[in-house]
């Protein structure tokens, strides 16, 4: 009976480990590099912490690794390109160390699964993101001479009660991850495919993350969800505990005065007065929020089956300004989407011009299989007229951004100081409220400290100015 006497022999082999030689296994280096978005880097955090408890030691470099892990995004395609042209790249170290073991994970993992494993020689490992639990098992096998893949979605994977290891960490804003998958189903987006249903993680494991990281010093946190307005938590032992996103943002709040709350993404949909309020209400949360508009025409946002017309986008803005009069708002824009005129994309810098966005990342519409959209409408739009559109639209939002910028001189501001100025060693960089990124002389303040920043004056990207107290 072949399948009893491995299962035998294996557990044989454990207590071997444990009870004679009381062995760990050997010490490793892993090497991991994220790409895409927040949400990507969050869980580069969580798999440091799964495979430190297996004995890897998380290194910044791929030179010294046993292990590479590429933690991919499928959002577009040039996203996916960027990981086969690092895939080549790295075939070279595994030549020099055939031992090496080069790992995808992620969302790209997720979407084209094992085709990795065919066309690619030099991986030896495919997981998706709800499968990082896994990792240990799956590195064993890589080791007795398999590939390994998992890329099995869960319903409820959220990694609640797994402390983070933080990776490059600045020791002052840390991300805490609120929420996992996405139910909405944007016609262009790839992610309910790579990340599946939405699920929301325990609210009490989020304070305690929360409460860990001020007793380590953090200063800022950053809750993430693909749609944080939809969080929605119900405490299994009490169905009648329910903590909606608002009530999360008051609870972290509450941890600390000093703790800055930052949250990312909302969805013009779902934001609610609530939420505003609660930003409002409370000091530490940060008057600034990210509301990705996509389109500014009502015909594509319904193509795009985003649930919100031009109108609702244009309530949701006023009642914000309404509530938080200083509120920063960022957003998302996708040029070129299937069947998009000119008279759409002309709407589209109109109610920019209307909103005034601090700040946007845009994008040219790229195609993703299986998706709605590419199930159900041509992508008949020109590549360089989506090039054409979406300069227009940067260039725009270039302009927005330098005149509001501006108004920010002759005010002070409380800035957290979170790193050094790129441009000068005698600088300091950090944010206000609104996310604007402040530059200002040291003086003699510290990495870490809040201090009020008179500005002077202002850039596209920055403002510039002074400590005052
Ligand atoms: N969940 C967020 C939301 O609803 O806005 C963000 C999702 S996605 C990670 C970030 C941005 O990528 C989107 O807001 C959208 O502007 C852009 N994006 C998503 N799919 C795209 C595609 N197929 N082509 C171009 N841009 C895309
Ligand atoms: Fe994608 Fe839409 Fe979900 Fe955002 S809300 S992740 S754009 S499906
Ligand atoms: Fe990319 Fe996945 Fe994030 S597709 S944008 S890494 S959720």
């Amino acid at each position: 009976n072949i399948v009893t006497t491995t299962t035998k022999t294996k557990t044989t082999e454990e207590e071997t480990n444990t009870v004679v030689t009381g062995k760990a296994k050997p010490a490793r280096n892993l090497y991991i590099e994220s790409y895409g978005c927040a949400m990507n880097f969050s869980d580069s955090e969580i798999i440091a912490s799964i495979l430190e408890k297996d004995g890897f030691t998380t290194i910044n470099s791929d030179n010294d690794a046993d292990v590479i892990f590429l933690n991919t995004c499928a959002i577009r395609d040039n996203a996916e390109n960027r990981i086969w042209t690092r895939l080549q790249d790295l075939k070279h170290l595994k030549k020099k160390n055939p031992n090496l073991v080069v790992g995808v994970l992620g969302c790209m993992a997720e979407r084209i699964k094992t085709k990795l494993l065919d066309q690619e020689k030099l991986v030896d490992i495919v997981v998706g993101p709800d499968a990082y639990r896994d990792l240990p098992a799956l590195l064993e096998k890589v080791e007795d001479g398999h590939k390994a893949v998992n890329v099995l979605l869960s319903r409820e994977e959220t990694y609640g009660e797994i402390t983070p290891v933080r990776l490059n960490t600045n020791g002052i804003n840390a991300f805490i991850s609120i929420m996992r998958g996405c139910d909405n189903m944007c016609s262009f987006c790839v992610v309910p495919f790579t990340r599946g249903r939405e699920r929301s993680r325990d609210a009490h494991s989020i304070v305690a993350e929360a409460t860990d990281l001020v007793s380590k010093g953090y200063k800022e946190v950053t809750l993430l969800g693909q749609n944080v307005d939809s969080y929605k938590w119900t405490n299994p032992e009490d169905e009648n505990q329910k903590v909606n996103f608002a009530q999360l943002l008051e609870m972290v709040a509450l941890v600390s005065p000093d703790l800055r709350v930052r949250f990312s993404t909302s969805h013009p949909k779902d934001i609610t007065d609530e939420v505003i309020h609660t930003i409002a209400k409370y000091e530490n949360i940060c008057n600034y929020i990210h509301l990705p508009i996509q389109s500014g025409s009502s015909r594509v946002l319904n193509l795009m089956n985003r649930t919100y017309d031009r109108e609702w986008f244009m309530e949701r803005t006023n009642k914000i300004r309404e509530i938080i009069p200083e509120c920063g708002i960022s957003t998302d824009v996708i040029t070129g989407f299937c069947t998009e005129t000119e008279e759409d994309h002309q709407e589209t810098l109109s109610i920019m011009e209307w909103a005034q966005f601090d700040f946007s990342y845009m994008y040219f519409y790229s195609e993703r299989p299986g998706t709605l959209a590419a199930r159900k409408y041509e992508d008949d739009v020109p590549l360089e007229v989506k090039k054409r559109r979406l300069q227009e639209v940067i260039d725009l939002q270039h302009k927005i951004s330098k005149k509001k910028n501006a108004t920010y001189i002759g005010k002070t501001y409380k800035v957290l100081i979170e790193g050094e100025s790129k441009k000068s060693g005698d600088d300091y960089k950090g944010r206000n409220d609104q996310n604007v990124t402040v530059i200002f002389p040291k003086g003699n303040a510290q990495l870490g400290q809040y201090v009020n920043v008179l500005i002077e004056s202002s850039t596209t990207t920055s403002l510039i100015g002074k400590i005052v107290n």
